[in-house]
């Protein structure tokens, strides 16, 4: 059993949702919003967010390959497309954590190929000491965290502690 320590607690983390969420309701006003949740990190972020939204929504989910361990591969694969066109529609993107950057830079080009009215990126977390491509910059940032490996509110360590209400950082 590796040791976790508390990072950002439940509170925090649901009080900076919150937050996100009003100035997302504000940004897009009376807009109808595509949710695109990137599994499997950001179900319990995307979750928490669609619910402090006061705007309509629909949601998708994509699924992509980018990360071996603790050290990114910088090889972005798209394992599961979107079902349904996002042609003409306004589109945020929902990301757990950017970290080198390989896996947003490669979202955005694929999702800007299929013509969306907007696309814009949320994401819980960012950790911008370990960015390599630098791209693209998420509209919308939960935390901004210093470069340690993080597990918990939909985050894993080989599929283990996504569960987690809290951020912690996992000592391996
Ligand atoms: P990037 O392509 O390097 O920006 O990596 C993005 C993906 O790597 C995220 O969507 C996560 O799945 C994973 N990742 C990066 N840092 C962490 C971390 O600290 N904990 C858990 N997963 C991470
Ligand atoms: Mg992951």
């Amino acid at each position: 059993m590796s040791n976790i320590s508390v990072f950002i607690d439940p509170a925090t983390i649901e009080k900076r949702i919150s937050e996100l969420a009003e100035q997302i309701t504000n940004d897009y006003k009376d807009k109808s919003i595509t949710l695109i949740c990137v599994l499997k990190g950001s179900v319990i972020f995307m979750a928490s967010l669609a619910k402090k939204l006061r705007l309509d929504t629909e949601f998708e989910f994509m699924s992509v390959s980018s990360y071996e361990n603790t050290d990114s591969t910088g090889i972005v694969k798209i394992e599961t497309d979107l079902k349904s066109s996002i042609y003409g529609k306004d589109v945020l993107l929902v990301e757990d954590i950017i970290d080198t950057g390989h896996t947003l830079s490669h979202l955005v080009k694929h999702l800007k190929s299929k013509e969306p009215a907007s696309l814009k990126m949320c994401t819980l977390l960012d950790k911008p000491e370990r960015r390599v491509v630098n791209d693209v910059n998420p509209e919308y940032i939960g935390f901004t965290i210093p470069d340690k490996f993080v597990v918990g509110y939909g985050l894993d360590y080989n599929q283990k502690y996504r569960h987690l209400d809290y951020i912690g950082i996992l000592e391996v």
